[in-house]
């Protein structure tokens, strides 16, 4: 089995392709000038249109943990008498969740056409789930909208024949995938690599998504990957069959699901008593969730298998996204959680998921400066939106996440971290080695 891009794929729900049928017949909007919006001061409105799930904020891009960053981008970019005089920016939210609190596919263009037409906005910021980011990010590329978000991470968005609004300040898998190259390099492992991961076709195949990624750049860089997918949900999990093609068809295994999926799987791998000094294993953990406790043992807890699965982690490297190492930035994280706490009575951890808030942060300054060079060049007015895109592109700028470096089809370049465990006897996990993308 390969994976495809699956974004978009088959039929999109038949709403939409009644919507999308409906623009496609009547007059572009993008052609008609909306009108100009003034707010009592006399400034000219520039709206934002925000689509992010409301309440779940075990999404990375929830609204508690994003909308504290945005007020706080858009308090400054007001403020300050240089970046857009004589605006004001400011922004109307819609909820991209179901009743459940799941992103959903369905309710996000709706909201979309909704805040479109109701609103006249010069941009859209967020979706963040990967399927509501799809199908929003059509409409952004008919309405000829800028579309900047810091989450839709899968490598389907990297298609800019598809989408081409889109400006990414956040990480991708694309970028993922590319690490997984310089890993397969760096230790000289050419040509095959296994890739194991969880997939129920729910909610936003996070795993999936990120496999892809790993597929997709290993491949153009023509080193076979065979998959192996696993189900938590349809029973217990067939260790014994999986080990059975590990030992059969790798010897490099990269894996994505859930922390408790993975530890069994290497407990089961250290009883089958396979020649541990062969394997290696990847774990691909992003915001690091499995390294939370200080000092790191990813593999600890607290049950009889500890010892066991102490050793079978000698055969693990963890993969996260790299925290940013600027002092702007841990000033923008005690500032975000305060401001999480007081506008959304919600408690911020540290977490690299604080990662995504401040690439929103960035995403929306990086915008304003945009704004203020287009037009500086074309005068008042809404100016086209591919002309501000084309200047968030293959471009370099400094913000609170340290360097946002964009790539030439709008994604950001992005710094990974390799951890290892660096003592045999307390089987403490540390950086060993980063990946800088920039
Ligand atoms: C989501 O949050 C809003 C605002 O706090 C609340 O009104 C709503 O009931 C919540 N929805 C769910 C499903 O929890
Ligand atoms: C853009 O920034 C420059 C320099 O800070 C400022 O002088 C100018 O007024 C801004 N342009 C617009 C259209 O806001
Ligand atoms: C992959 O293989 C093709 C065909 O053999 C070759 O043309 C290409 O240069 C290779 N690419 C890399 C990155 O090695
Ligand atoms: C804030 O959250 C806490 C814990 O979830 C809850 O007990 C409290 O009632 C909330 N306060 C307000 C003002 O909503
Ligand atoms: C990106 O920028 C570099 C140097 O600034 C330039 O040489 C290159 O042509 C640009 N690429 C695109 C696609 O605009």
């Amino acid at each position: 089995m390969g994976l495809s891009c699956q974004l978009g794929r088959g039929k999109p729900p038949l709403l939409l392709l009644q919507l999308l049928i409906l623009l496609s017949w009547g007059p572009d909007p993008a052609l008609a000038s909306p009108p100009e919006r003034r707010d009592r001061a006399g400034l000219r409105e520039v709206v934002l249109a925000v689509i992010l799930p409301r309440n779940n904020t075990a999404y990375p891009w929830s609204w508690p943990r994003v909308g504290p960053a945005l007020e706080r981008a858009l308090g400054r970019i007001n403020a300050d008498p240089a970046l857009l005089p004589a605006h004001r920016v400011r922004y109307v939210f819609e909820n991209s969740e179901n009743e459940a609190g799941i992103c959903s596919e369905s309710i996000a263009p709706l909201v979309a056409v909704d805040l479109k037409f109701s609103h006249s906005p010069w941009a859209f910021i967020g979706p963040g789930c990967d399927y509501t980011s799809s199908s929003v990010g059509l409409f952004t590329t008919h309405w000829g909208l800028p579309m900047v978000t810091a989450g839709a991470p899968a490598i389907g968005f990297y298609d800019t024949n598809v989408y081409n609004s889109i400006t990414n300040t956040g990480p991708t898998h694309k970028k993922l995938g590319q690490f997984a190259v310089h890993l397969q390099r760096h230790f000289g492992w050419r040509r095959h690599a296994l890739l194991m991961f969880s997939d129920n076709k729910v909610d936003d195949r996070p795993y999936y998504f990120a496999a892809e990624g790993l597929y997709s750049e290993l491949g153009s860089d023509n080193i076979t990957t065979a998959d192996l997918v696993l189900n938590e949900q349809a029973g217990p999990v067939p260790f014994a069959t999986f080990l059975q093609d590990i030992k059969q068809s790798g010897r490099v295994v990269y894996v994505c699901c859930a922390w408790d999926t993975f530890r069994q799987l290497m407990v089961n791998f250290r009883k089958a008593g396979l020649p541990q000094e062969e394997y290696v294993f990847f774990y691909i953990d992003v915001f690091g969730r499995s390294l939370d406790s200080r000092p790191a043992r990813p593999w600890a807890k607290g049950d009889a298998d500890d010892p066991i699965a102490k050793e079978a982690f000698r055969s693990v490297k963890i993969v996260t996204y790299r925290e940013p190492q600027n002092p702007e930035y841990k000033e923008f994280v005690t500032d975000l959680k305060a401001d999480a706490k007081r506008l959304f009575n919600f408690t911020m951890e540290d977490s690299l998921m604080n990662l995504i808030s401040g690439g929103f942060y960035d995403g929306v300054m990086l915008y304003a400066q945009a704004l203020n060079e287009t037009l500086a060049l074309r005068g008042g007015g809404m100016p086209p939106g591919k002309d501000i895109t084309k200047r968030m592109w293959n471009r370099t700028y400094y913000g609170v996440t340290g360097l946002v470096q964009i790539d030439e089809n709008g994604d950001r370049e992005i710094d990974f971290a390799l951890w290892d465990m660096t003592d045999i006897d307390s089987g403490i996990f540390q950086i060993v080695s980063v990946y800088n993308g920039t």
